[in-house]
């Protein structure tokens, strides 16, 4: 077996050997995105510290901890934080708790995450369902020796977000209100956020929204056979007139102030699987 299943294996089995009941979803939250938690009637937290080759969470607005527990009558996994490469993991590390994940039996995975808006009906507190990407220099994680217990070796990536839980979202905010956007989210590695030109590029490119995360942790989920959903919260508009700059506090205000629309949507769409 491979250094990386040994290690996924391990962690899996250690999660295991904590919590002895099963879940099928799993949370990531993002960015200033962290209060969904405070929904969920938690049963466990393990800090990511104490899991066996758990990446550490290191980001100003990211918890660091695997919760077990309960959300609109399921049972959940959640990353209150997450690992991005800009901080230096690897792919491999970045991905690793979606494939412990998918070892624990998750099969759908809800992701979110900040981002900037290139689309120019967006503002500032839009709530974006991702309905495609496009990796930007991302470093694909499945590079190197295919890990075939895991998936194919050329995934087809026709579908990354799941159609019917995009239809079902759209119907869920309808009936509660919720302006929901949809858009193809551009995946860049950071940590800057993006001159003016590359932001006309994105835009130019067919994006919608620009962000560092997510599109790493959706290829190996669809690799390894998850549905997944996908939101943005859209924090700061990179087509703009104003000359204003762009900061990370101000990121993680717009997430935190949008964050109930999405703690609804991501509520009601589970209760409805
Ligand atoms: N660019 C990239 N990542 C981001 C942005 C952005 O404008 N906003 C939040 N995350």
């Amino acid at each position: 077996m491979s250094v990386l299943m040994n290690q996924l294996k391990e962690a899996a089995a250690f999660i295991g050997s904590k919590v002895n009941q099963k879940a099928n979803i799993g949370i990531v939250l993002g960015s200033g995105l962290g209060n969904l938690s405070k929904e969920i009637k938690v049963e466990i937290s393990i800090p990511y510290s104490e899991i066996p080759h758990f990446p550490v969470s290191t980001v100003e607005g990211h918890g660091g901890s695997l919760l077990f527990g309960e959300l609109s009558g399921k049972k959940v996994w959640v990353m209150s934080g997450r690992f991005h490469f800009y901080e230096g993991y690897t792919p491999h590390q970045v991905t690793f708790p979606v494939r412990v994940m998918h070892l624990l039996g998750v099969k759908t995975l809800f992701l979110s995450n900040a981002a900037g808006g290139v689309n120019t009906d967006f503002n500032v507190g839009d709530l974006m369902v991702i309905t495609d990407h496009i990796s930007l220099f991302v470093v694909n994680p499945l590079l190197g020796k295919n890990e075939e217990e895991l998936g194919t070796r050329f995934p087809d990536m026709s579908e990354p977000y799941s159609k019917a839980l995009i239809a079902k979202a759209m119907q869920i905010a309808a009936e509660n209100q919720i302006e929901l956007k949809k858009g193809v989210y551009t995946g860049v590695t950071g940590p800057t956020f993006e001159t003016r030109a590359e932001y006309k590029m994105i835009h130019a490119l067919g994006g919608d929204a620009v962000g560092m995360s997510t599109v790493q942790e959706n290829i190996v989920a669809v690799h390894c056979g998850m549905k997944v959903f996908a939101t943005s919260v859209i924090t700061d508009l990179g087509i703009r007139e104003e000359e204003n700059v762009i900061t990370h506090e101000e990121v993680l205000e717009a997430a935190t102030a949008a964050e109930p629309k999405l703690t609804l949507l991501f509520k009601e769409l589970i209760r409805s699987l």
